[in-house]
């Protein structure tokens, strides 16, 4: 340890009013979301509070699917992919009886303040019920899609990541057995940055995203030049969000067009949702979860934690919702250049 270290550990925050945290997990899960779990109800525990876990996110709120945690509740689980407080879309917390309800179950249970982990519809949800009733809120970005403005990374995101490019190399084999040209289409919802990331980590030919315009021209020549350098298969990650027909419409244009090519088409799906955490995840995961309890305990509220050159941020929930992430598009010239 380096000599000069001193613990940035605040005081013990015995002035702060908020005595039970809750917390759960919503939305699509993420790997590392059990280790953000897990670092919430230690960090809580840590500080003297009581925390409760919430099932089912926003639903288990909504009808009071309750468990006070202790700290071998989370033993054993920063190497769990999925969330043990299980997830949850719901469509009754888009509802203002919904919400009513939901705060009506806090205040029989004492819960002073919450902790949410999730995506975007985690965090909207949240803005609007801690606005309507003036619940102290913290958010932790957990999504694999990485499209949370505010932290330059997510919980979840290199693990789909590291997922994407096991199952990409598996698909080269075969593309290259039978000379084919493969589609392989990755999550990310309206953004690209899986497909972009795991693109350049997999050695795609290209790469077709939602933040740049598909041209089948191009996209034809990229693939011609490599079949020229003698390449005989070819891999193109499509994100799911690319607005000129995904991975089947262009896969469906370019053997109208381009009929010399046996082309095939791969969802990836789901499976870059689940998994063993990554180290990088695990880790962000437990010094995210440290940082939003420590957050509440700050007086801070409707904000997300998140990690920006490695210090902690904190964004309010309104900023980091907006499609405003900033996407390195030059890894579409490296992609391009490495692939020539
Ligand atoms: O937000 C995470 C995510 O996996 C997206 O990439 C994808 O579009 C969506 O969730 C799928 O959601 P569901 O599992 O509800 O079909």
């Amino acid at each position: 340890m380096n000599k000069e270290y001193k613990s940035p550990l605040p005081d013990d925050y015995s002035d702060n009013t908020i005595r039970k945290i809750g917390v759960l997990t919503s939305g699509g899960d993420a790997p590392g979301m059990n280790a953000a779990v897990r670092a919430v109800v230690r960090t809580a525990i840590f500080y003297k509070r009581e925390v409760v876990g919430i099932y089912q996110g926003y639903k288990g709120l909504i009808e009071k699917n309750f468990k006070n945690m202790v700290s071998g509740d989370v033993s054993n689980i920063i190497q769990l992919g999925g969330t043990i407080l299980k997830s949850a879309r719901c469509q009754e917390f888009h509802l203002r009886e919904g919400r009513e309800l939901a705060y009506k179950h806090l205040k029989e249970e004492g819960i002073d303040a919450l902790v949410v982990i999730g995506g975007d519809g985690t965090f909207t949800g949240a803005r609007i019920f801690a606005q309507e009733f003036g619940i102290p809120i913290v958010g932790v970005p957990g999504t694999i899609d990485n499209d949370l403005f505010g932290t330059d990374y997510t919980i979840g995101f290199d693990t789909a990541l590291n997922t994407i490019i096991e199952a990409v190399d598996k698909i080269r084999d075969t593309a290259t057995a039978h000379e084919r040209l493969f589609f392989i289409e990755v999550m990310g919802r309206d953004a690209g940055f899986l497909a972009l990331n795991g693109g350049v980590a997999s050695g795609a030919e290209a790469v077709l995203i939602p933040e740049a315009d598909t041209d089948i021209t191009t996209l034809e020549n990229y693939i011609k030049s490599g079949y020229r350098k003698s390449k005989n298969s070819s891999i193109v990650l499509v994100a799911e969000g690319e607005k000129a027909g995904g991975a089947f419409g262009i896969a469906k244009q370019v053997e109208e067009h381009f009929p010399q090519y046996d082309v095939r088409v791969t969802v990836l799906g789901h499976i870059q949702r689940g998994g063993s955490p990554t180290a990088y995840d695990r880790i962000l995961a437990s010094r995210l979860g440290v940082a939003s309890v420590e957050a509440l305990l700050d007086d801070q509220q409707s904000v997300m934690v998140g990690i920006a050159n490695d210090s902690i941020e904190l964004t309010p929930f309104s900023r980091a919702i907006k499609y405003d992430k900033e996407m390195n598009t030059k890894l579409l010239d490296t992609i391009h250049i490495l692939s020539s």
